[in-house]
């Protein structure tokens, strides 16, 4: 991985947050400047807040990122985002085929690549999410099921700046089940080694993100291992407190 390689601490708020929530968010902003040398923190909250997030980021090197967003530019499509939207109201990247749009909404790898694309043609980054579920882990399928997520969702227009990989087993999300660090570590060398293969030299500055469960308690040994470049954080970015607790896992780096 290129020595350059900058973490990335995200929080993604899901559908959770109110214009109520500015305190906390106002929590996070200054701790991510505090951080900003070592590495970089970003809240993706629902879109509502977005803009109103903007303008209180100003400044600051916190930033902001959407949760989905729509493959066109524009269009008939009741209540769906572009992604020139997203831009438009602050984002500099949007997270795509996060698992519970996969099962909610039942996106295809098809679909997610079509956003991830989108992202691209807007000037967001794409931070693409991959992982397995229970029963497939269980039955030795993570790496099969990983790698074709990853060969059928990522865009082929991609560099180490704009496209971010993150691995969330899906059973691992908000269930305060995380896998052991060996297999974490399997997977992120197994990411590495198929972003090399596809994209070279932009492909080995890539960032791998491991998300489900992480929290204070576990983020030092979950972070600290090879080819894990950061975290999307689900519940635990909703607190000030806790989030920057684990961004913190950086600031002696
Ligand atoms: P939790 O951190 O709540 O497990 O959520 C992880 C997640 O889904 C982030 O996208």
């Amino acid at each position: 991985m290129a020595a350059s390689v900058r973490p990335l601490v995200a929080g993604n708020w899901k559908m959770n947050g109110l214009a109520a929530a500015m305190g906390e968010f106002n929590g996070i902003k200054a701790g991510a400047d505090k951080l900003a040398d070592k590495a970089e923190l970003m809240v993706c909250p629902p879109a509502t807040l977005l803009a109103q997030f903007n303008w209180a980021a100003k400044g600051s090197k916190l930033t902001l990122g959407g949760q989905d967003c729509h493959a066109k530019v524009s269009g008939a499509h009741t209540g769906d985002i572009a992604a020139e939207m997203l831009k438009d109201a602050g984002a500099s990247a949007v997270i795509v085929g996060h698992s519970e749009r996969r099962t909610d909404h039942r996106e295809t790898d098809a679909e997610v690549k079509g956003k991830a694309a989108a992202a691209h043609r807007a000037g967001l980054t794409a931070i693409v999410c991959v992982g397995e579920q229970k029963s497939q882990r269980e039955a030795g399928e993570t790496l099969a099921v990983v790698g074709g997520q990853l060969d059928g969702s990522l865009p082929d227009t991609a560099t180490a700046a704009t496209l971010v990989v993150a691995y969330e087993p899906v059973w691992a999300i908000g269930t305060g089940l995380t896998p052991t660090p060996a297999d974490v570590a399997e997977v992120h060398a197994f990411i590495r080694k198929k972003l090399d293969e596809r994209y070279g030299a932009e492909g080995n500055g890539m960032r791998i993100l491991y998300g489900g469960s992480v929290k204070p308690s576990n983020a030092k040994e979950l972070l600290g291992l090879p080819h894990v470049n950061g975290a999307l954080v689900g519940g635990a970015s909703l607190k000030a407190t806790d989030f920057l607790a684990i961004a913190e896992v950086y600031a002696g780096a």
